[in-house]
């Protein structure tokens, strides 16, 4: 099964220098996005979402609803009115949905349809074609799911209709949001209580928003159980900014010399703050001022300051709650003063691309020491030369190179950026926004 993705190819190219200022709004959190379209959609009434991501990942979660009967207005400004059609009000896709380059799209959609008994193909993009999906089937199929992979456990993932599920204890052997939330959304479908228990502390807007939608569960330190057959309730959800995003531009504005800026509304549920403590540990001068809540999740401004940072060793229990910033956690250790350890983070290999091994490749392009190891990166701050980078269509290593060349000698050549928009479109203009040297170029 095969879906052509055509992309416009594009390059940054990020002169050196620069100082960061002035106050900015990140867009909105790609998780919280894709849960706010699928809870909305099983839902009973109309959920409106504000400060949605417009992003292509979780547009592809939009669509494949759309696909699915769901009436869903917008996205205008950030916008989304989604028409809840039931628990069960979903209809069987005429197409394979198409999920791009999103594992979370993917891996929680699989989860939610197995339950509702519909017949579906999911594929995705040259990225997510390459993916584990093991990982959310095997699970599915304790439960009575009926799903085929590609023989490798890649997708694309064909869901057969019809089976009904029961709840079971599943106990994960990672540490995963995504196969987390998959086993509780078919949960929502299964006969009996489904409870799933994590070796760590994983982001956890799942189970805050099925709360806000009324549904109950429970939660008992590492392990969460719902029960089948509840009704959730459409609410409204204010999505907040993504600290994923706003990551890139604490690590540009803590190494780029006389730099203060102020990232507003920015999410700080704790199960995602890792970023904040691990570059705190480095020395970075961050504060958190007026912090609130909406919507069921913690919110602030974030104020950074330049500040010398220093290598540390990653305590690995903060590992999974900066699973996707490290490839700016890098780069903040590629300007640091001494050597930064970080072990018990083989999960980065299977993302979008490998990022020990893609950020390795571009670190030493630099002249920067960095030493992948199977589980991690040893990494020695030093100066940062000029260079060509291949991101291999991965987001964040494009924009975590666009920072780097804050404090490089020489411009980076940032090859294969388009994917940026799948979590962060209008990167570019907000980080020239906030004086990053950066254009960008068609062509790969
Ligand atoms: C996500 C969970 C994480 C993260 C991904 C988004 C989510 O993946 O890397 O970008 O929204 O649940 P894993 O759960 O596979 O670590």
């Amino acid at each position: 099964m095969t879906v052509t993705h055509y992309q416009a190819p594009l390059s940054f190219v990020a002169e050196p220098g620069g100082v960061l200022q002035g106050r900015i709004r990140v867009t909105g959190d790609k998780s919280i996005s894709h849960r706010a379209i699928m809870l909305g959609a099983i839902a009973q009434g109309c959920t409106e979402i504000s400060g949605f991501l417009e992003g292509e990942d979780c547009l592809a979660t939009l669509q494949a609803f759309r696909a699915m009967g769901v009436p869903i207005e917008g996205p205008v400004d950030g916008r989304v009115r989604v028409h809840g059609v039931g628990l069960r009000g979903l209809q069987a896709p005429a197409q394979p949905l198409d999920m791009g380059n999103s594992g979370t799209s993917m891996r929680l959609l699989t989860g939610l349809l197995a339950g509702h008994g519909l017949a579906a193909v999911l594929v995705g993009d040259s990225s997510l074609m390459r993916r584990p999906m093991r990982r959310v089937t095997d699970p599915l199929a304790r439960m009575g799911a009926q799903i085929a992979t590609a023989d490798n456990g890649n997708p694309p993932l064909n869901i057969h209709a019809g089976h009904a599920l029961q709840g079971i204890e599943y106990v994960m052997p990672m540490a995963s949001a995504q196969v987390k939330s998959s086993i509780l959304l078919a949960g929502l479908y299964a006969q009996g209580t489904t409870c799933v228990t994590e070796p760590a502390p994983t982001r956890d807007h799942t189970e805050r928003m099925l709360q806000g939608f009324g549904y109950p569960l429970r939660r008992e330190g590492p392990k969460v159980c719902l029960e089948g057959g509840h009704a959730l309730q459409a609410t409204a959800i204010d999505v907040p900014g993504d600290i994923s995003s706003a990551a890139f531009f604490m690590v540009g504005a803590s190494i780029a010399k006389g730099s203060e800026l102020l990232l507003e509304h920015v999410g700080i549920n704790p199960t995602r703050t890792g970023v904040i403590d691990i570059l705190r540990l480095m020395g970075a001068d961050i504060e958190l001022l007026n912090v609130r809540e909406a919507g069921g999740e913690p919110v602030a401004d974030i104020r950074v300051r330049s500040a010398p940072l220093h290598g540390v060793d990653i305590p690995e229990a903060l590992v999974p709650l900066a699973i996707d910033e490290f490839p700016a956690i890098f780069i903040a250790a590629a300007c640091a003063h001494g050597k930064t350890v970080l072990t018990g983070a083989r999960e980065l290999r299977v993302k979008e691309s490998d990022r020990i091994q893609v950020m390795a490749d571009g670190l030493q392009t630099c002249g920067v020491a960095a030493q992948p190891t199977e589980d991690g990166m040893v990494i020695t701050g030093g100066p940062l030369q000029g260079g060509e980078i291949h991101s291999h269509g991965d987001h964040r290593i494009a924009m975590a190179f666009a920072m780097a060349a804050l404090a490089a000698q020489g411009r980076l050549l940032i090859h294969d950026c388009a994917n940026v928009n799948t979590s962060f479109p209008g990167f570019a203009e907000l980080a020239r926004h906030t004086g990053v040297r950066l254009l960008t170029r068609e062509g790969a």
